[in-house]
Order: C-alpha cells, then structure tokens, then sequence
C-alpha cells in the first residue's frame, strides 16, 4: 500500500519539473550524494542552450544581492518534516468553520499550505516588521555564523523559537531582514491564484528593498501600484526634517494578464453628485459631450467636430440638419473650435443617452451624457488612487479599534479596520480566500468577517501568526496575554460576536469561526520521517511509527494526511463510528480516515460501501498482514475510484 511522504513538498524537485517541461534534454538522472538516483540539472546542457544570453561568474549585472540570498533560496525550497495541530479548544465552530488561524512560524505554515493552498487564494495582505531597528526577526535556520550576532539579544517565543532584535547595529541589518522576507514572499506567490494579488505595507526603512525583491519574485511588470496610505495625517514630530505622514503599499500581481481586482465603491459625498433621476428611476449626472483636458483640440480629432441639432421647443437632439433648430459644436471656453468626445456613430448608437441644457449667461445650448450611478444592475465603483486617503486609515483609528475591543492597549501600531476593508474589497470578491501571514492582532480577520457582513459574502480567512511572547511589562501582559498569536485569537472571538450582535437580521450564516492549527514537529517517529523511503523489512523492526504522544490523537493524524494529500485544511470534517471505530469523513467522501487498531476486512468492507475519493489507515492499524494485504483488493473490487494510503 502506498505511504505517504510526511514531510512538506521539496520546491527545489518543482523547479525541476518546470525547467523540465521547457528543456527535457537538460534533466536526467544521476546519483545524488547519498547514493539515490533522482533527477538532476545538466547544467552544461543547459548552458549550451543559452550560451548566448548567459551572465556568469562576476560580470557585472543589474540585481539586488545580500549575504544570505542563496541561502534565503535553499530555505525557501527545502522541506521540512512538520505537521498542523489542530486545538479545538482554541477554535470557534471548529466543525462548520471555513478559516484557519495558524500558530507559528509563517515559513513552516507557508510550507505546509503548499499543496493544500496551491494557486488557491485571491488575495494576500501582509504588515510584516518594518524594520526600524527595533523590530524582533524570526532567526531561520540559514545564519551560516550566528555566534556572536546571535547572543547580542535573542528572546524565545512560547515554542523556544529564536526572535532576535534586529538593531541597526546588526552587521547585516538589511540582509538579515531581506533574507526573511525574501523565502515567504517566494513561498507565498505559489499559494497565489493567475488572478490574485498581493498587498504589502512596509515604510521607508525597506521600501526600495521591498519593491526589489517584489520584482524579482512576481516580475517588474506585476507591479500594480506603490501607493501610499495617509495613516497619520499629522506628521510623525519625531522626524528630522519631514514629518512623515504616509506608509508604503505595494501591491503586485501574481499575473498581470490574469488580474481581476474591484474599484472603490462611491462615499455618500460622492454618490450625492448623481442627483437626477430618469423616468426608470435610475439616479444619474450630466456630464458634457465636449472633451476636455488633453487633446480636446478640433485638429485633434476633426472627425469629432460636427454640429448637433437641438430643437428650441422640445429640446431633442439630432445630428441632421433641421431649419430653426440650434446648431451646436463643441467649443471651447476661450471660443476656439474643441471636440466631442463621441464619434456620430457612436452619438447615433447611444442617441438615447443625449441631452441638450440651454446655458443662460452664454444664451446658447451644450451637449451633455447621461452618467448612471448604476450600471447594468451593479454598483458603481471609481479606480482607487495611489494615495489612500480616509480618516479611517489613520494608525490611531487601529489603536482605538483594539483599545475598544479589549479595554486595553494590547498591541503595538495594529492596522485601522477599515483600511483592511477597503484592501479586501479592492482584492477579493465574496467567496475567495484571504490569506495573511503577520496577522499580529488579526486586523485582516475582523475586517473580513465585517465586509462579509456587508455584502453577504462569503469570503473565508487564513491568519499566520507567531506566538511572539509579550514582554512582561506590556498592557497585553498585564491584562492576561502571554503572546500576540492570543491577542489575534481573542480578537476574532469578540469581534465576531460583536458584528453578530450588532446585525442579528443579516448575520445568522455569517462565519465568524476559525480552527485552530499549530505548527508542530511531525507526527511520525523520526525514524519513519520520510516513510516512503522505507522499506517493509525496516518498518517491521518498530512496533509503531507513530510519536508516542500522538497515538491517542486521531486527529493530529488526521491533519498531517489532509496537508501530504494535498486537501484543503477547512473542509467539514465529520466523524463517525463504524463497527466500533472512528471514522472520519473529510468533505463527506473527500477523504476517509481510520486510525483506529485492529482494522480487519469485515470493517473494510463497509468502509469501502462509502466509496470515498481517499482512504488512510495507520500502517500498525491492521489486525493482521493478511488484512491488510486484502484491504487493497476490497477497495478495488468494491471501489476502484478510491485511493489507499497508510501512514
Ligand atoms: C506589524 S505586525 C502586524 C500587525 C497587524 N497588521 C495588525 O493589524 O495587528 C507584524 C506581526 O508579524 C509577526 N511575525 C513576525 N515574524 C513572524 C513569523 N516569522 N511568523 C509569523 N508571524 C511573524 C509579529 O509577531 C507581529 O505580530
């Protein structure tokens, strides 16, 4: 029977893969350094096939390079053997919710979604640490000398993990913090669908290293916008010489071509400018006929300038000649000959749309289109503008916002809510997914849950965050929260009820839900840590391949098949009782999972009525060799579609 691999995808193979499909004559098969034949690069083939275009040793080219971008590569594409922990005591509506909060180091957690999450989610937000000189790194395993550096300040997280301050002082300030961002960002464009996008907030300190590796990673021509966001209209006084007032939102394409995001819905200022209404009742604006602005000259487009005829009684328009009708053209201010902006065809087409207003201080008609709020049945939106600018965006509005959740000021410079909104509807649309992996006090989370409130939508949230500790002398510690990751928990839990209470008539399906998942080592013996690469004479010198304190927990197991599988981490999971054992029914016949012991035909066979897509056992779960040897021929007879694994 098949095993699964139990450890997260090795990118490096998926590189190969594709360098594969372009170049298959360049990837063949050789030993690796411990003896097995895998695939590998010919680079001196490669090399051929490009020798024209190649840049090599230290001549000179356009990049941005640090210490540690190699390395920041190898990070991001080696594998790790860790799984997700589910903690249903931590999570809301655990069994019908449709969002993740995940507890841990965003690389692992981005790792450990690749499969699950691959080309799956519409939209990224992230609020990684600025790096000002005071923000806490989390240290990868990839500091090829931590030594010294390293012992200048470290604190642990609640798992022992290293955080280290990142002072200006550091030798490597900018690598170190490049080095971070460089392996999840590459990790995150992956999760991304053709038409998702990225938004990211960073200030001065990294913008320019930022939209570097950003165009790098998504390609230069991804970029949709480095915009900015007025978040403290009053200047920060602290500065020098310019009182900064804005922070950096850089926002990228995972593909150009592909990208599909929503303008900004109209303030009620704006939409008060619509204030006719037709015989439909559809509220609308006049806006002139004449081009304005650039190349609203005559001899910018002759083919424009005609006269419209408006009749002096009834005020209807025609482009045909009537006598005693007005003759119009469209002129300038300063008298000169302008043009419109319709062709006659398309004043022909669209004749219905046409309106003529005498202007009494000229004494003489204009031209005017009706412009509908609504258009089609759909509400009308503007592009947003590269600098955002809403009372609501100001930091102080996010500080207020926590503050009133929580009684307290339990986190540092969180982000306003309805920023977040605003970058979610810009992003998203009403079933998509949200992903954001410095998720701090889960700002993104609430906002999501409140746009869907809004708008009926459905859309679904996965937060990352760390269980950074809060220093001790913190209001967050003080009030009872040992790590920011409780703060981003408790918050959803409020805040969802919150909206709930405040919208009983709209809000009966709204999820405001989460499971919980931690990132935590594997669930497997270490021994076993790659099960497929052992063979059935090995696996029977142990009694269990399963670590001791996971046996009784069927669905730690249960996860680490969902992540190797490929499935999606939120789908229903319903468990059953069958002859006396446990079963679990992912995604009603997505998946069904027994981890029970003494798994014996009669058993299987019943299972197999089920006709699930997917089927697990533990691999010490049958009650015999034969039973388990005769599993696999019941589930072909009886269910040929289902795939068989054990762990
Ligand atoms: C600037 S804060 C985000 C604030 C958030 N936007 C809000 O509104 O509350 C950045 C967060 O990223 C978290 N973080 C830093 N490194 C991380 C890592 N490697 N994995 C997961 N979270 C991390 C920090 O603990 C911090 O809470």
């Amino acid at each position: 029977m098949q095993k699964f691999k139990m450890r997260s995808p090795d990118m490096t193979q998926d590189n190969i893969a594709k360098i594969r499909e372009l170049f298959p004559n360049c990837v063949t098969e050789a030993h690796s350094e411990v003896g097995e034949v895998t695939l590998r690069v010919d680079f001196d083939l490669l090399r051929q096939e490009l020798s024209s275009v190649l840049v090599e040793g230290a001549q000179e080219r356009y990049r941005l390079d640090w210490p540690g971008k190699r390395q920041a590569l190898l990070t991001a594409n080696a594998p790790i053997a860790k799984t997700l922990r589910p903690c249903r005591e931590e999570s809301v509506d655990f069994d019908t919710t449709k969002n993740l909060y995940i507890e841990g180091d965003n690389l692992d957690a981005l790792k450990l979604l690749q499969e699950s999450y691959l080309g799956k989610v519409k939209m990224i937000y992230i609020d990684p640490p600025y790096n000002t000189g005071n923000d806490f790194i989390y240290e990868d395993d990839f500091a090829e000398d931590i030594g010294e550096y390293f012992r200048k300040s470290n604190q642990k997280d609640g798992e022992g993990n290293r955080l280290v301050l990142n002072s200006e002082a550091n030798g490597r300030f900018h690598s170190d913090w490049l080095t971070m961002m460089y392996s999840r960002i590459r990790l995150a464009r992956n999760l991304l669908r053709d038409d998702g996008v990225i938004f990211i907030s960073c200030d001065d300190h990294e913008i320019h290293n930022m939209r570097k590796i950003c165009d790098e990673i998504f390609g230069e021509k991804s970029i949709i916008s480095s915009s900015f966001v007025l978040s403290n209209p009053r200047g920060r006084q602290s500065d020098t010489y310019i009182a900064t007032v804005h922070d950096s939102l850089l926002i990228y394409s995972k593909n150009i071509n592909s990208l599909n995001v929503n303008g900004m819905l109209l303030t009620k200022e704006e939409r008060s400018d619509f204030n006719l209404i037709d015989n439909d009742g559809e509220a609308y604006r006049l806006l002139g006929l004449r081009q304005r602005g650039a190349a609203s000259k005559r001899s910018d487009r002759p083919d424009m300038y005609f006269p419209i005829y408006v009749c002096p009684i009834t005020q209807a328009i025609t482009l045909n000649k009537i006598e005693g009708w007005h003759e119009v053209f469209p002129k300038k201010s300063d008298g000169s000959d302008g043009r419109w902006m319709w062709g006659k065809e398309k004043c022909l087409k669209d004749h219905s749309l046409l309106v003529a207003r005498l202007i009494e201080r000229r004494n003489e008609y204009d031209i005017f289109v009706k412009d509908f709020l609504n258009k089609s049945g759909t509400e009308r939106t503007r592009k947003h503008k590269s600098v955002w600018n809403s009372k609501g965006y100001n930091n102080q509005a996010g500080t207020q916002e926590v503050k009133a959740i929580f009684n307290a000021d339990v986190m540092s410079f969180p982000k306003s809510k309805q920023l977040l909104i605003d970058i979610c509807n810009m992003g998203s649309s009403k079933n998509d997914i949200i992903l954001d992996f410095f998720s701090g006090s889960a700002t993104t989370a609430h906002a999501v849950m409140q746009l869907n409130a809004e708008d009926g939508g459905n859309r679904r949230f996965i937060m990352v965050q760390l269980p950074e500790l809060c220093d001790e002398k913190s209001e967050a510690f003080k009030a009872g929260y040992t790590t920011i990751a409780e703060i981003g928990k408790e918050r959803i839990r409020r805040a969802g009820k919150k909206i709930k209470e405040d919208n009983p008539l709209t809000t009966q399906n709204l999820d405001t839900g989460f499971r919980v998942l931690k990132v935590d080592s594997s669930c497997m013996e270490d021994v076993y840590y790659t099960p497929d690469q052992i063979d059935q004479k090995q696996l029977s010198l142990f009694a269990d391949n399963i670590k001791a304190d996971r046996r009784d927990k069927p669905e730690d197991l249960l996860y680490q098949v969902l992540i190797d599988w490929g499935v999606e981490l939120h789908l229903p999971i319903k468990p059953e009782t069958i002859q006396g054992k446990k079963v679990f029914f992912v995604d009603e016949n997505a998946l069904a999972a027994c981890f029970d012991s003494g798994i014996n035909e009669s058993f299987v066979q019943k299972l197999a009525k089920h006709k699930p897509l997917r089927a697990v056992f533990r691999d010490a779960g049958f009650a015999s060799d034969a039973a388990r040897i005769n599993a696999e021929q019941i589930f072909k007879q009886l269910s040929p579609q289902t795939e068989v694994k054990v762990i």
